[in-house]
């Protein structure tokens, strides 16, 4: 069985961020969310994956590479525009071939893993098999009508009157069945090939189609909120380990991750947290949920539930709360505000 991980896409939802790093390379809990799904693939016992990437594709390529430090073998296959999850499909025909694989949507995290999902999909090799999630709202996805055994009756894209509360959450196992259903549908009304419409005509023809329940944790770290949260969740579960260096004025809890080469100096960290190699932090004060890049500086700063990346400064800053701070960016006080602000961006400012 062969992977395919969608990692183009446009991720308007975390403008300005997006404008210069992909979505997928985002990280939560001090690791890129695409690294969350490749070891949740692996896992899966698949090492063959087909990366679908669009415009900031050489990013992507930057920091995954050939897939040899993962032990995978990746394979990039360029998507000139956003034209839908069935597309993706379309475009890799090639790489996919004639063999089984999991589509993985590359901004989803499920930490509990689908290895036991690949597993039943194996056994039993229906032409789809989707994983699915109860869920409160389900509106905003698509939507999977079951009967008592879980095989697949109907599907609806983002439903306004919902006939169930089961989710797509963006793992699907295809047989190449799903080429002839590709082949078969037509753009949406938003132009795009949906993966739900080309699963909804293999059900129409007759096709075994059947969903499987995720019951952990899972995010679509599609906008700044989900991404926090999934690095709350993420950071519960770092196993802790303190490899940099901290000095005898500081205090910091047993359930914080000092990766190799961090120094802590006259500063309280409460875990859970993480702090990436080569970062300084220096009279300051890390809350709770906090994960902060490789080569950073925190200074005189207070901050909590936040994502700093990589090569970013911060200075001065008294309190800092549910933030998302790109790379290599300058965070610092003054006594009036003084904003230089990009395109699309969002400021709360304390008052
Ligand atoms: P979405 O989050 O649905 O799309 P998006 O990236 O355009 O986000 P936004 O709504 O914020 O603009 O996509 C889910 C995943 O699939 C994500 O990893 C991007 C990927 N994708 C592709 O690779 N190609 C595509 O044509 C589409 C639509 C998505």
């Amino acid at each position: 069985m062969k992977a395919l991980v969608l990692s183009g896409g446009m991720g308007t939802r975390l403008r300005p961020l997006t404008y210069s790093t992909p979505k997928q390379l985002i990280p939560v809990a001090g690791k890129a969310v695409l690294e969350h799904v490749i070891d949740n693939i692996l896992a899966a016992g698949i090492t063959e994956i087909g990366m679908v990437v669009g415009g900031q594709g050489d990013k992507i390529r930057e920091v995954i590479g050939d897939g040899g430090r993962f032990g995978a073998r990746i394979t990039y296959i360029p998507q000139a525009q956003p034209l839908g999850l069935a597309h993706c499909v379309k475009i890799s025909r090639d790489f996919l071939g004639d063999d089984d694989f999991l589509m993985y949507l590359g901004d989803n995290v499920l930490p509990e893993g689908v290895a036991d999902i690949a597993g039943s999909f194996a056994a039993h090799r229906p032409a789809a098999q989707l994983v699915v999630q109860k869920v409160a709202d389900p509106r905003a996805f698509g939507v999977a009508e079951v009967d008592a055994d879980f095989t697949v009756t109907a599907l609806a894209e983002k439903p306004d009157v919902p006939r169930s509360n089961l989710a797509l959450i963006g793992v699907y196992f295809f047989t190449p069945a799903i080429h002839t259903a590709v082949d078969a549908i037509r753009p949406s009304a938003r132009g795009e090939l949906e993966i739900t419409d080309a699963v909804q005509w293999l059900v129409a023809n007759g096709a075994p189609v059947k969903a499987s329940e995720y019951l952990g944790f899972w995010a679509d770290t599609g906008n700044v909120d989900a991404v926090l949260e999934c690095n709350r969740r993420l950071l519960d579960e770092l196993p802790p380990q303190q490899l940099g260096t901290v000095d005898a004025a500081s205090r910091v809890d047993d359930s914080v991750v000092l990766a190799a080469g961090c120094q802590v100096v006259n500063s309280r960290i409460e875990g859970p947290a993480y702090i990436g190699p080569g970062s300084v932090v220096e009279d300051s004060h890390i809350g709770r949920y906090t994960a902060i890049g490789a080569d950073c500086s925190v200074r005189h700063t207070l901050i909590e539930d936040s994502i700093v990346q990589d090569g970013s400064a911060l200075s001065d800053l008294p309190g800092l709360s549910g933030s998302l701070i790109g790379r290599t960016a300058s965070v610092s006080a003054t006594r009036r505000h003084r904003l230089i602000v990009g395109d699309d961006s969002r400021v709360e400012v304390a008052t």
